[in-house]
């Protein structure tokens, strides 16, 4: 099989982690992310690591203008089935009277109104090949409260409900949509908050990446609608 693979919030963590994997199996790459310098090493990365193609979308994925222009890289990357990971993701979290509101409300921009726009803008590709899979990154959070998550919970939860529509609308035309709940997973997004659990216990980002490989692997006669993906010790 030959896949055309979209990867948003490629530049780091889970997202960086499942482009190199998927490259050694070939997939043609579709990588965004804001940073330019950290996705081009990557391409980079990638290319010598078996990968088919690699392109590179630099620009934020809530802004009108990223989706439309990942789809036309993949519609300029050859042929194979499209697969989206949707992993763009910030996270601050905090008592939401003390938050700025544009901090809140850009993780829901960014979680739930970017991968909106990504699939709204692959779903015509994946609908003329008469196959597809959408695979959202979302978290524990999406169905279990944290004190201080509440934007965070928000957009999770905002966008686990938008997939599992999207999956019912669209499965009988052969896309798959895939929810993938990690908990905690050791990546940069814990660098900046305070009093995260021990990175020690923590999934590694491969984990979620291998998981993610194995969904787009799947045979064609099955669908896994969620995964919930914890380390061992469980939810920290
Ligand atoms: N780490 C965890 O414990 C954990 C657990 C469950 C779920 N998740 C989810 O996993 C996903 C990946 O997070 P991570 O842990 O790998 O964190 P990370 O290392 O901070 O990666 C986040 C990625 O999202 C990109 N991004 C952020 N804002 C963006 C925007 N507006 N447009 C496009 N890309 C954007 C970042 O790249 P740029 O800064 O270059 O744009 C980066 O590549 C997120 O959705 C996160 O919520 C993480």
């Amino acid at each position: 099989m030959t896949y055309r693979t979209v990867i948003t919030g490629a530049s780091s963590g889970i997202g960086r982690a499942t482009a190199l994997l998927l490259a050694r199996d070939a997939h043609a790459l579709i990588l965004n992310a804001r940073r330019a310098h950290e996705l081009q090493t990557l391409a980079e990365s990638c290319l010598s690591g078996g990968a088919c193609s690699v392109s590179v979308v630099v620009g934020d994925i809530s802004d009108p203008h990223t989706a439309p222009e990942v789809a036309d890289a993949v519609a300029m990357s050859g042929l194979g089935e499209v697969v989206l990971v949707n992993c763009a993701g910030t996270a601050a979290f905090g008592q939401f009277h003390e938050q700025e509101i544009e901090t809140a409300i850009g993780m829901v921009d960014v979680i739930l109104g970017g991968a909106m726009r990504a699939t709204h803008a692959l779903l015509p590709a994946m609908l003329a090949n008469g196959s597809g899979t959408v695979i959202n990154v979302l978290s524990i959070a999406a169905r279990q409260d944290f004190g201080g998550s509440q934007a965070y919970c928000a957009a999770k939860a905002g966008l686990a409900a938008f997939s599992r529509t999207l999956s019912l609308d669209y499965r009988a035309q052969g896309i798959r949509v895939t929810n993938v709940l990690p908990g905690a997973t050791d990546t940069p997004l814990w660098d900046e908050i305070e009093n995260h659990p021990a990175r020690e216990d923590m999934l590694p980002a491969k984990a979620v990446a291998e998981t993610i490989k194995y969904l787009i692997d799947l045979p064609r006669d099955r669908a896994i609608d969620e995964i919930v993906l914890t380390p061992p010790k469980g939810t920290l």
